[in-house]
């Protein structure tokens, strides 16, 4: 039957959801699957509906699309789509409500709150230790997120973020190493270590730069390893996700996992960590979106 590959949307991650669909779209017809893309931003759902598909694979990123509406809107339809239900996907695009999920079952995820324009901002940084980093709530791709190293700048972080969303948080930042842990159905793929010589892995270091280091294997030990792809698969079960994910975490100079935030939709462009990982163990590109794409049956 018919896949159409949904791309684009009207998101802030636009333009890396074109790639990562596009790319999708060409290792399904590499595979022989009949597929086609179809932006909704363009044609809405109405044009989605007319293109009678047998499977969707979403490939969009952020509002609208990684956020629970489209898997809603789907699940009406009656059209069996890739990856995480409606409540996940709502929940995983609300980074502080995840946390608080996450919190509740005693997951590791550093402290955080959420901020308004009227915020005590000397009680924030008291509360949470400086430096701090700043987010909007709804978010992908770094956007809008500054690390703050003072007070005095907290007001502006607030502002930057607000720009991208109505609710931004602050959350204790953790010192270290950043890791990422990509799931593919049962299998948690290996851990990647991302080091960025500026030290933050923000918009330009994830699609754009070239000198973001992307370490697989990610130097932990095996048992450091298996203990962090544990954490991933309970925090990604916590939030009821389903099919495929990516789940960033921080690791600190004692070697305590810290929990930041899940990806449902994660990123599938050439500079993408899921098909880095997968590649790592075994699984090309095309396998992995055929493997995806499975995902979408049940
Ligand atoms: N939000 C981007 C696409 C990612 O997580 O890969
Ligand atoms: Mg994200």
């Amino acid at each position: 039957g018919r896949v159409v590959v949904l791309y684009g949307g009207d998101s802030a991650e636009r333009e890396v959801s074109l790639v990562s669909g596009k790319a999708v779209l060409e290792a399904l017809r590499r595979s022989g699957v009949d597929a086609r893309g179809y932006d909704p931003a363009e044609g809405g759902l109405v044009g989605l509906e007319n293109l009678a598909p047998d499977r969707v694979f979403i490939a969009l990123h952020g509002r609208g699309g990684e956020d629970g509406t489209l898997q809603g809107a789907l699940e009406l339809l009656k059209i069996p789509y890739t990856g995480s239900g409606v409540l996940a996907s709502a929940l995983g695009m609300d980074k502080q409500r995840t946390k608080q999920v996450w919190q509740a079952l005693d997951l590791p995820t550093p402290e955080s709150l959420l901020l308004h324009a009227g915020a005590d901002w000397e009680a924030v940084c008291a509360r949470l230790g400086l430096p701090l980093i700043v987010k909007p709530v709804h978010e992908g791709s770094t956007l809008g997120i500054t690390i703050v190293e003072d007070a005095e700048s907290l007001a502006a972080a607030y502002h930057e973020a607000a720009r991208f969303d109505a609710q931004v948080m602050a959350e204790r930042f953790i010192r270290g190493e950043e890791y990422t842990v990509s799931l593919l159905g049962d299998r948690v793929l290996p851990a990647i270590r991302v080091e960025v010589p500026s030290g933050f892995y923000d918009y330009e270091a994830k699609y754009v730069s070239n000198d973001t280091r992307y370490h697989l294997p990610c130097g932990l030990s095996p048992t450091e390893e298996a203990e962090l792809g544990a954490l991933c698969r309970d925090a990604f079960t916590a939030i009821g996700c389903r099919g495929w994910g990516r789940i960033d975490v921080m690791r600190d100079g004692q070697g305590r996992f810290w929990l930041l935030e899940v990806n449902t939709v994660p990123g599938m462009t050439d500079h993408s960590l899921v098909p880095q990982a997968a590649a790592h163990a075994g699984i090309d590109f095309d396998a992995l979106v055929l493997a995806i794409l499975a995902t979408a049956e049940a």
